[in-house]
């Protein structure tokens, strides 16, 4: 469904995704995983489109979108959440899901009423149902990332990418919610790809393949058990024996 070939982006001197080559298909759930500074972001801002590398290309079921903007994208099926989230503030939670339904897939197909009661759907799936009507500025930061996912469930879309989705969460509730997450997204057959600066247990443990980056280059990208066995892998987050 998704295939970047050779894709490279630099900042200045600065190669932040170096020469990347992958492909996630429909309903996969792949995990991305990487030390602080490895290009995940920068990776999947050349998915979403804030960037445009400079070299290789991005497909989308067949079509080149290497050079689309996000507004593009967003209603192939391309969704994703934010590191640091920033949802409209003085705006409900409702509303700020509902805006995913009105610019997602079903951009121009639904109108706004149509949008809420979708929204309303999606927050009981994400467990925010007592938040729906607060302002989403005054939400914890855990909540947050929640109406962050429910927007992106509103989209209809066929690729969600979440970017550290679970950082600042407590481990009890990484599992839930990456279970969660994975029974809705195999629910609707939409493939998801989550990146996380550790090997998370919950994030690792329920992805079928894993792609390890290190300074902009993949090292890795094997089905889980095999990723995390790697020598390589151990290398990067541990360093290299001094003998050797
Ligand atoms: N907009 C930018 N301008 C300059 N350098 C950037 C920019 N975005 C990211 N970088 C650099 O690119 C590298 C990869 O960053 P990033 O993609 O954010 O990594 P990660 O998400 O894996 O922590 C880092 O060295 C970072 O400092
Ligand atoms: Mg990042």
């Amino acid at each position: 469904m998704l295939r970047l070939e050779n894709v490279t982006k630099r900042f200045g001197g600065l190669i932040a995704v170096n020469q990347v080559s992958l492909e996630i298909s429909q309903g996969e759930f792949v995990g991305i995983v990487g030390p602080n500074g490895s290009g995940k972001t920068t990776l999947f801002n050349i998915i979403s489109g804030v960037y445009f590398p400079e070299e290789g290309r991005v497909l989308f079921e067949d079509t080149d979108i290497t050079r689309f903007p996000p507004y593009k994208r967003a209603p192939l099926g391309i969704g994703r959440t934010f590191q640091i989230p920033r949802p409209f503030s003085s705006a409900t939670v409702r509303e700020n899901v509902a805006v995913g339904a009105m610019f997602g897939t079903l951009r121009h197909k639904v109108g706004v009423d149509e949008s809420m009661e979708i929204a309303d759907e999606i927050i009981k799936q994400v467990g925010l149902e007592e938040h729906r009507d607060k302002q989403a500025g005054g939400l914890t930061p855990v909540e947050k990332k929640l109406t962050e996912i429910g927007r992106a469930l509103a989209m209809k879309p066929k690729l969600i990418l979440m970017d550290e989705a679970m950082s600042g969460m407590h481990p009890n509730d990484i599992d839930q919610m990456v279970a969660l997450i994975k029974r809705i997204a195999k629910e609707q057959n939409i493939a998801m790809v989550a990146m996380v600066e550790h090997i998370m247990r919950a994030v690792v443990g329920m992805a079928e393949k894993v792609i390890v980056l290190y300074q902009g280059a993949k090292i890795v990208d094997a089905p889980t058990r095999e990723a995390l066995q790697d020598p390589k892998v151990v290398e990067v987050y541990l360093g290299r024996p001094k003998e050797t």
